[in-house]
């Protein structure tokens, strides 16, 4: 949430903080702001409402430029303060300092207050502008920068990555964070910070994940790094495996139709090296992973939104195939509630972009519970907190996904999660040989399955203005379809605001067939398997009522045509892995082409952000 780009540059810093912040857009688009020192040592500061090209488009029409070579910028997920500009960062204090932030202060209030009392005005209603104020105040009887914002974020409570510039000081910037991530860039013509690394690809490819509690002085050709306990240290350099032109949108419309597009090669990407001939290696879990997965006697899935659904058919695969018992929460309930860890528990969690807050936090409260589980997560961001905080780690290699809605992060997930399940199952000597073949096997046609399935988007689109008016829409289906059902109904709310419901399909009769009338629209997902004949029954059920329906199907699955009822046969032959990864396509491209005939804003839909990292 939110996004900070900022840097120390032998050029002018502009155009770098802008195509930052574009790059950046997907962690939020309420208001932008970029702030630069200029050639006097005096700070230029403008901000708009609304999108990045709002601010763009103001900086154009100013008479005179704005010009430096330090600056920072930011691009905000309103949490306090409505979004407005004089709410929009960066916040500026006394002329003297000034702050972006991606976080929340929880104790703003009482800061406040305080600086009330010492004289500070406040120009917004956020919880960011107290930053500024108390490093300003700390810098009465401080002679640094450094120990000022050291100072001052002792008593910050809540989360923070910070960008802060100084009047006084206009050769640095200072970064630190706790709780939201931040990274500095290193390049020859200088040395830039940022949330993600793809706002910084197009400057360099070195970067310097900064750890929990660290603080970075940046200067145009050093950069000095202090832990929380405020000792000197070195963070290596990484170098990103990122290329810029993965985070550019190319011939496509939107980046979510992009990234659907992808899949077939995200999907060999995260297969890559993990399979060698009909086995999983079990070593792509990491280099314990072998010796520490005998040991297990239960998985704990902890994830949110699509990751959660991700792990849903992780649990009917890791329990039926593997053979372990598994449970799954949704982080935000996990983390508060007083949970039973048992040892000998895989604790895993799920998640895109390896910095969703709950889902840390849940990981941090486990930890803290029981520390003899075992951590693994499945992320798609090397480098991300919850990466670095898991023992074990598997990176999807889907490339950056920039659609808010998610897509190929979802599909690799899931095989990521199929690898795991094997991995498990043979760890526990509960798979045999056959078994592993069978569905490496499976995993292997993937990327040629899912572009059969993606040729059917015409057909899909065709299908769309069916939901343009309804203001509500039901998903259906049974087993790992319940969760692909669920995914299909997440992608439809995030994208075209209809309110979508999934139901197991057998729970319509205890409550939720009280809905469907010929306005409600139903999506079934009725694979060719074991409850096929089951679903077929309700099936009827919601026909007799009146409903129009789709009905995703295998071309084995023989679903009765009915008057207004729409069957799309989408594949055959499918097996337990393969189905709900084939099956979610039609239900991505489905949503798609839904926002597309709403005209609703397909990769940046209201009020959300890709990453949440705050509560
Ligand atoms: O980065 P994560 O996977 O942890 O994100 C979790 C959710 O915020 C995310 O999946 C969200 O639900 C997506 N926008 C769904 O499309």
């Amino acid at each position: 949430m939110c996004g900070i780009v900022g840097g120390v540059s032998k050029k002018n810093i502009v155009p770098v903080l802008l195509d930052g912040l574009n790059r950046l857009e997907y962690r939020g688009y309420d208001s932008a702001g970029i702030i630069v020192l200029s050639e006097d040592k005096k700070f230029d500061l403008i901000r708009s409402v609304g999108k990045v090209e709002v601010l763009e488009n103001k900086l154009k029409a100013r008479k005179n430029k704005i010009k430096g070579n330090i600056g920072i910028a930011h691009t905000r997920w309103a949490t306090h303060g409505e979004p407005a500009s004089h709410n929009a960062h960066p916040h500026v204090s006394k002329n003297s300092v000034s702050v972006v932030h991606n976080g929340i202060i929880e104790n703003y209030l009482d800061l406040k207050e305080n600086q009330l009392d010492q004289g500070y005005k406040f120009l917004s209603e956020t919880d960011t502008e107290v930053i500024a104020h108390e490093i300003d105040l700390s810098m009465r009887s401080n002679n640094n920068l450094i120990s000022s914002v050291q100072n001052a974020v002792k008593s910050l409570k809540g989360s923070y990555g910070l960008g802060v510039i100084s009047s006084k000081y206009p050769d640095q910037i200072i970064a630190t964070r706790k709780g939201s991530p931040l990274l500095i860039g290193i390049s020859k013509n200088g040395n830039y910070i940022a949330s993600d690394q793809i706002a910084l690809l197009s400057l360099t490819k070195k970067f310097i994940f900064l750890e929990e509690g660290d603080i970075a002085i940046v200067l145009i050709d050093k950069v000095t790094i202090y832990d929380s306990n405020g000792n000197e240290v070195v963070r290596p350099i990484k170098s990103s495996k990122l290329k810029a032109g993965q985070v550019d949108i190319g011939s496509y419309k939107h980046f979510m139709q992009k990234e659907i597009f992808e899949q077939p090669q995200a999907i060999r990407d995260t297969l890559e090296s993990r399979i060698s001939f009909n086995s999983v290696n079990i070593s792509a879990f990491g280099d314990q992973a072998k010796k520490k997965f005998k040991d297990i006697f239960r998985v704990q899935i902890i994830a949110c939104g699509t990751s959660y659904n991700a792990g849903l058919v992780a649990k009917y695969w890791i329990e039926d195939i593997a053979k372990i018992p598994c449970n799954i929460e949704v982080a935000s309930e996990y983390r508060y509630r007083r949970p039973i860890l048992l040892d000998k528990t895989l604790f895993l969690t799920i998640s895109q972009s390896g910095e969703t807050a709950d889902t840390l936090e849940a990981l941090k409260t486990a930890i803290k519970i029981n520390k003899n589980i075992l951590t693994l997560s499945i992320t798609n961001t090397a480098e991300s907190s919850i990466t670095r905080l898991s023992e074990l780690n598997f990176l999807t290699n889907a490339g950056p996904e920039i659609g808010v809605a998610s897509t190929k992060a979802f599909t690799t997930q899931l095989v990521a999660l199929a690898l795991l399940t094997i991995a498990l199952g043979k760890s526990k000597g509960n798979i045999n040989e056959t078994q592993e073949k069978d569905i490496v096997n499976g995993l292997k046609r993937l990327p040629g399955l899912i572009t059969e399935t993606l040729q059917q988007a015409k057909q899909i689109k065709r299908l769309a203005f069916r939901f343009k008016n309804k203001n509500s829409a039901l998903f259906l289906g049974r087993g790992t379809m319940h969760a692909i059902a669920l995914e299909g109904a997440l992608k439809l709310k995030e994208i075209s605001y209809i309110h979508a419901e999934a139901y197991a399909a057998g729970e319509l009769k205890h409550g939720p067939i009280a809905l469907i009338d010929e306005n409600i629209p139903v999506v079934a997902i009725a694979p060719n398997d074991e409850l096929l004949e089951k679903l077929k029954s309700n099936i009827q059920e919601v026909k007799s009522r009146g409903s129009y329906m789709i009905v995703f199907e295998d071309f084995g699955s023989k679903v009765e045509s009915m008057p207004t009822m729409e069957i799309v046969p989408i594949t055959s032959n499918l097996g337990r892995i393969t189905a709900p990864i084939i099956f979610t396509i039609p239900l991505q491209l489905l949503s798609y082409f839904v926002a597309i005939e709403k005209g609703t804003n397909v990769d940046k839909p209201r009020n959300l952000a890709k990453s949440v990292t705050v509560e």
